[in-house]
């Protein structure tokens, strides 16, 4: 009766199901798995609703690109980051989701490949499976700070590199892309200039496009030299940029994203205006919200530098509270997560069921992104600061 697309075990899982016994029984559950915005005690300007309002949203413009109003505020946006992007090079989406859907129907038939990061997103087995399309992954891999000195002076700086080796394993004929998320989820690793050469070089050799997932890029933890801020305008190999509003503005109910195209001149042409059949058969984004865009996008700064103190507050706190504990706090480079190195006296599975049975904290479990090797936890930063710590201390007091 129904598609092969939808081929998932349809049962809740065990943690979901505790979940729900907590809940129904009225338990105060410490939630370090929050990651929407909405929910995380952020203040948003009072205009936000008013810019709604415009007049001009009750023409009916059939945009295949997106309202040109809307796409001047993205190409504001990027030129706000030092990069100039052509706005009849943007493709407006309702979510980086939509985005990917519309890669995936431009870009691979039915069993073709697209190479993701691993660990990542877990999103992505749904997007390409309701496309037909079939992922094989490559490997990110760690490096503890000072260890494997790779010829660093002073000791490697550690974070996480991409496996090229694995990447070049995973590689076949019909590979149509590779996604690239950056900063990635959970791992908050940026993509580095010395990666974008050898990327290039594979997808220009072998005719692969380049999706890149910016969404957390204006999260960014300190400053490294090596870290590609941008992708978008990159015209060595056909690459998309993708990023919206539910990040940059922690607004994910606006439904606003995008798609930059770039890329050498004729491939890059032909996308555009494949591109634009695609979008023509939706046409999805509603105009008030691509009307209000320019303003929207000027609270920006406002509502990012509350991200940015709570993420930096809660960051502090959980490497206060990593120290002297048999757990590592893994490198961070942005985005909205950190990564927690524990013991492996019980499996992610067991650890996670025991902090929600015993302590009433939630917490996502490394499998959840597809981590290689047990055992991590994933901590959203988006809690409130007095919720994180107490959740924290919950969590790594058994530890100790
Ligand atoms: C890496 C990444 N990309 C995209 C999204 C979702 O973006 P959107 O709401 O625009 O679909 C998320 C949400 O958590 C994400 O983590």
């Amino acid at each position: 009766m129904f598609s092969n697309r939808i081929k998932w075990d349809l049962q809740t899982n065990r943690l979901a199901q505790l979940i729900e016994q907590k809940r129904l029984s009225g338990a105060q559950l410490l939630d370090l798995t929050e990651s929407n915005p909405t929910r995380a005690g952020f203040i948003y300007p009072a205009e936000i609703a008013g810019s709604l309002s415009n007049e001009s949203s009750m023409i009916y413009e059939p945009a295949p690109r997106g309202l040109k109003v809307a796409r001047e505020a993205v190409t504001g946006y990027y030129r706000s980051r030092g990069k100039e992007v052509d706005p009849e090079h943007i493709h407006i989406t309702a979510s980086t989701s939509e985005a990917y859907a519309y890669l995936f129907k431009l870009l691979a038939d039915q069993g073709d490949t697209i190479l993701v990061p691993q660990p990542s997103y877990p999103l992505f087995d749904f997007l390409a499976s309701l496309e037909g399309v079939n992922l094989r992954q490559y490997e990110l891999h760690y490096i503890h700070p000072g260890g494997h000195p790779g010829g660093h002076p002073g000791g490697h700086p550690g974070g996480w590199r991409i496996d090229f080796d694995s990447l070049e394993k995973s590689l076949t004929a019909n590979t149509r892309a590779i996604i690239l998320v950056s900063p990635n989820n959970p791992t908050g690793s940026f993509i580095k200039s010395d990666e974008l050469s050898r990327l290039n070089e594979i997808c220009s050799e072998r005719s692969i496009a380049l999706i890149v997932d910016e969404v957390f890029s204006d999260y960014a933890c300190g400053h490294d030299e090596r870290r590609v801020g941008s992708l978008a305008g990159n015209r060595e190999a056909l690459t998309f940029v993708m990023s919206g509003f539910s990040k940059i503005l922690a607004m994910p109910q606006m439904k606003l994203g995008w798609i930059v195209t770039s890329g050498p001149g004729r491939l890059c042409q032909a996308a555009l205006e494949r591109l634009d059949l695609i979008a023509d058969t939706f046409l999805s984004v509603g105009a008030p919200v691509q009307h209000a865009a320019p303003e929207w996008m000027k609270m920006r700064g406002y509502i990012q530098e509350q991200i940015i103190e709570r993420i930096t507050g809660n960051l502090r706190s959980l490497e206060e509270l990593t120290a002297n504990t048999p757990c590592r706090l893994l490198n961070t480079e942005g985005g909205w997560y950190a990564i927690v190195e524990i013991p492996r006296h019980f499996s992610e599975e067991e650890w996670v069921l025991k902090f929600l049975s015993e302590d009433d904290v939630l917490i996502h479990p490394g499998y959840f992104f597809d981590f290689q090797r047990e055992a991590h936890l994933i901590f959203s930063l988006l809690p409130k600061e007095e919720i994180f710590r107490e959740a924290v201390r919950r969590v790594l007091g058994r530890f100790k």
